[in-house]
This record gives C-alpha cells, sequence and structure tokens, in this order.
C-alpha cells in the first residue's frame, strides 16, 4: 500500500459522506515523506511525455506542482484566482471555475506571456471531485494553443463525476489514490 494511502488512513479525518479532510499531511501542514512519493509516481507514470511545463492552481496545488517540476527541470506555473496588481496590464488567460463545495464561480487567470502554443503541459492537483479546477486547466492551457499531456491528481473521490470529465475531455488522468467511498466515516479505496 502506498504511504499516501496509510497516512489517510491514519491520519485523514472523514468530515462527512463526501468531504475528507488531509491537513496534517497535504492540506495546511505538508509531508515531504508524501510529497516526495507522490512526485516520483506522477514522474513514473508521466516519464515518456516530452513535459514542457507543470501547471496547477492556487493554493493546494502548488506543493506537489514544484516537486514534480523541480524534478523534470520545468516551470511550474499556477492559476491565480485572484488578480494580482503585476498582472493588471497583461494580456491574460480566463476561465470560470465553479466550486460545488463552496458554491462559487471563480474567475481564474493566467498570464498570456507564460503559455504557448509549444507547451505540452502536465496539469497537477491535490483533490478531484467535480473536475471543474482540472477542466479550467485545461481550459486555459488550450486558449494558449498549448497541449495537455495529462492530470496527475494526488486524492482522487471516484464517486465524484471529476474522473469521466477529464476522460471526455480528451485527457489522460492518473490519480495516486482513488477513495471509492466515505460512507459510516470510513475510507474505502478503489480496489486495483
Ligand atoms: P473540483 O475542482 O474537482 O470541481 O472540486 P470542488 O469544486 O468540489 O472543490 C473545491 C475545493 O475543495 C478545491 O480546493 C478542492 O481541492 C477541494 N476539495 C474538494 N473535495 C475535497 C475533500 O474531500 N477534501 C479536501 N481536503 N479538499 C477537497 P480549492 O478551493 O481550490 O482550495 P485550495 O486549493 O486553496 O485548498
Amino acid at each position: 500500500m502506498s504511504y499516501l494511502k496509510e497516512k489517510i488512513l491514519k491520519d485523514g479525518v472523514v468530515i462527512n459522506d463526501s468531504v475528507l479532510k488531509v491537513d496534517s499531511f497535504l492540506n495546511h501542514q505538508i509531508d515531504p515523506i508524501v510529497l516526495r512519493e507522490i512526485s516520483n509516481e506522477f514522474l513514473n507514470y508521466f516519464k515518456e511525455k516530452e513535459i514542457t511545463k507543470v501547471m496547477t492552481i492556487e493554493a493546494s496545488g502548488i506543493a506537489p506542482a514544484i516537486l514534480v517540476a523541480s524534478e523534470l527541470n520545468v516551470p511550474m506555473l499556477f492559476a491565480k484566482k485572484t488578480e494580482p496588481s503585476t498582472l493588471q496590464n497583461e494580456k491574460q488567460f480566463a476561465t470560470d471555475i465553479h466550486s460545488y463545495t463552496k458554491n462559487i464561480t471563480s474567475r481564474v487567470i493566467v498570464s498570456e506571456e507564460y503559455l504557448s502554443a509549444d507547451d505540452k503541459v502536465l496539469i497537477i492537483d491535490d483533490f478531484l471531485a467535480n473536475g471543474e479546477a482540472a477542466l479550467g486547466l485545461i481550459d486555459l492551457v488550450r486558449q494558449g494553443g498549448g497541449e495537455v499531456v495529462g492530470v496527475g491528481i494526488c486524492v482522487e473521490k471516484s464517486f465524484q463525476p471529476g474522473r469521466q470529465k477529464i476522460i471526455d475531455a480528451g485527457v489522460d488522468v492518473f490519480s495516486i489514490c482513488r477513495i471509492a467511498s466515505l460512507e459510516n466515516n470510513t475510507v474505502h479505496f478503489v480496489e486495483e
């Protein structure tokens, strides 16, 4: 069993039937051993893809994404949820991402300067739920004319529709850990 799965079983907290708290090792405090394992698994799965850039969305995707980018020696680009003053006069790609969990729609942006038609982008995020964040990032890469070579997810909630939506968008998804259910206060992984 992967170390991430062990940590989820030991230290993850099931908040309700659809939310898992992983603040002690992934979302707030970060365990470097978990991160290194995650990074190695992504690198192993996507190693043939000639990746030119790793992309995520702030905030929790940044830690796993920077580790993967560092190993590949390529830049890591994160989409921003608010517009900093430094981007105000620059051309931007923008997309709307709806969060079902928070019931809000946010406009996320990246500078046009950092995405081009030559890019082969690996998207990384901590959680996959409804897939809106990943689809938004795919949209940003495609606005720039680049190719999304895959989506790498640390924790996929397989009982929610995110994976299928990404596949329907024509993109490969690799998740290190797939959760089948959080019912009865218990984490059940997808059998693989
Ligand atoms: P989606 O992107 O797959 O559609 O997911 P959704 O809107 O449902 O999730 C919104 C936020 O909540 C995302 O973070 C996502 O990573 C996080 N999230 C979703 N399900 C869970 C869960 O079961 N446990 C935890 N810990 N997080 C979950 P965000 O709003 O972008 O916040 P952050 O990246 O700044 O942390």
